[in-house]
């Protein structure tokens, strides 16, 4: 049996007040709708359409990177039911499953997804809805049964809006996905009237003309209510949000990794931590990135896309992007990695130091105080205080080669692109402009001179003008 998934996502989103579309916001780092596609993924559909419509434009965009979706534009959107009609050219000629999803649904596992698709197709249902018992059903459409011989079966739904005060009472509600046999479904749908409080067509009004034909309809209620939650204002987008970082804080705890204080770290669903790991209160781990065991992150870091190897320590309020750290460096506080730096073993980074694109050799050391950009830095190498790169001519990046075992001393510039040769030395205040050999030293500073007796002259003078 094919399966055919569809996602609904052209609505406005009112309750969000936002000028960007609903499906688009963050949850846990990535756009809701992400979410919702890589679960419908996984049941290896045959198609898989959005709709979109409010936004349509920016959605398609941001799903750009997503091969074999297919976009339909509802517009105007006149309700859910509308919606799915959107999509019948696209299907046409299709039989099988359709899986209706929500675009702003966005925690539905893969497992949920998979026991519809069963039921449905074991009970040969015409429709099957996916339903949840939930403490605070307000705002759901409500599942209402009625008996027949084979026990309480679903006849209708009832929108919050349109739903009598005994209605709103029923805490069983429905997700908004749904498993339809495509065979007459459209016909179907096309005779669903918006004769409700909101002038709309609604999808699960299909229910009860289903039940009213004679068809099977089916339910299956998911076991953990959480995964199911519905996203439409910003409240609620919090919610679903702390419910991802609580699972992920709860895989990588159970995998060994401490978390002093789960409900102020912001861990993406893609992070991997190594056992033994300490992470303090306040971090921030986001996108592809990877961290080593034994390694100690303290507060008020944020690292993204970036690797991390073992037994690494970084201190307080570093920025860490697109960056690689090998094993046994100690990093910060107050440090800057971006754009491909690349800090090898034993290496240490210390405070107000920024690294761009730069390789930093092994048991190589910056301490303090230092812009090294589109520097290739040796092993066992010094960087004193306040060693800047001057890469950029107004023109072109140049680069910085310093070799293994060099000694470069405090306020140093050096003007790429230039070499500082293999154990060469620095003298303190030097500005390179040219390449230091291997073994030499370079001073450029002039002689000091010091001028006796100046300070007390010059007090004379200034008592002398007041007077
Ligand atoms: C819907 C269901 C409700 C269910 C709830 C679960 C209807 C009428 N009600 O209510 O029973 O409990 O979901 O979360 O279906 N959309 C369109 N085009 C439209 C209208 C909506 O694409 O014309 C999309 C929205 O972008 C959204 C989804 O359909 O992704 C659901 O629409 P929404 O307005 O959020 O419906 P709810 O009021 O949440
Ligand atoms: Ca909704």
């Amino acid at each position: 049996m094919h399966i055919h998934v569809v996602i609904l996502a052209a609505g406005k989103g009112t309750r969000m007040k936002s000028a960007r579309a609903k499906v688009l916001h963050r949850v846990a780092g990535q756009p809701m709708i992400e979410h919702v596609l890589a679960a419908a993924a996984a049941l290896e559909p045959r198609s898989t359409t959005v709709v979109v419509g409010h936004q349509a434009d920016s959605v398609k965009a941001a799903l750009a990177g997503f091969s074999g979706l297919k976009f339909v534009v509802q517009e105007p959107q006149h309700g859910t039911a509308h919606a799915l009609l959107t999509t019948e050219p696209a299907l046409r000629g299709e039989s099988g499953t359709l899986i209706l999803l929500s675009g702003d649904v966005p925690l539905l596992s893969v497992k949920t997804l998979q026991s519809l698709v069963e039921r449905h197709a074991t009970a040969r249902a015409a429709a099957t809805v996916l339903t949840a018992v939930v403490d605070e059903p307000a705002g759901y459409g409500r599942i209402v049964r009625g008996s027949t011989e084979s026990g309480e079966q679903i006849a209708r739904i009832a929108e919050e809006k349109d739903a009598t005060s005994a209605e709103r009472q029923i805490r069983e509600i429905n997700c908004g996905i749904y498993a339809f046999s495509l065979e007459g479904l459209f016909d179907a749908v096309r005779s669903i009237a918006a004769e409700n409080v909101q002038k709309e067509y609604y999808l699960p009004d299909l229910v009860q003309i289903y039940r009213q034909r004679g068809l099977g309809v089916e339910t299956v209620t998911v076991s953990n209510p959480d995964e199911i939650r519905g996203i439409n204002s910003r409240i609620e987008l919090a919610a679903v949000s702390r419910i991802v970082r609580n699972q992920k804080n709860a895989e990588l705890m159970a995998a060994g990794v401490t978390i002093e204080d789960p409900a102020t770290a912001y861990i993406g669903r893609e992070v991997t931590i190594g056992a033994d790991t300490i992470v303090h209160p306040g971090v921030s781990l986001e996108g592809r990135t990877t961290i080593g065991a034994s390694c100690e992150i303290h507060t008020g870091v944020r690292i993204v896309n970036s690797q991390i190897g073992d037994r690494v320590q970084v201190f307080n309020h570093c920025v860490i992007a697109d960056a690689r750290i090998a094993d046994d460096v100690n990093i910060g506080p107050f440090a800057h990695l971006r754009n491909q730096a690349d800090v090898r073993a034993h290496a240490r980074v210390g405070n107000f130091v920024e690294l761009k694109k730069t390789v930093l050799g092994e048991g190589s050391k910056a301490m303090h105080l230092a812009y090294l950009g589109d520097a290739l830095i040796g092993e066992h190498v010094n960087l004193g205080a306040g060693t800047i790169t001057c890469n950029y001519d107004g023109v072109n990046k140049n680069t910085t080669v310093i070799e293994d075992g060099a000694f470069v001393g405090s306020d140093t510039q050096l003007i790429a692109p230039v070499t500082v040769g293999k154990g060469a030395y620095v003298g303190s205040g030097t500005t390179i402009r040219e390449n230091v050999p291997a073994g030499a030293l370079a001073i450029s500073a002039g002689k000091q001179r010091n001028i006796e007796g100046w300070v007390e002259n010059k007090k004379g003078k200034g008592q002398k003008a007041k007077g």
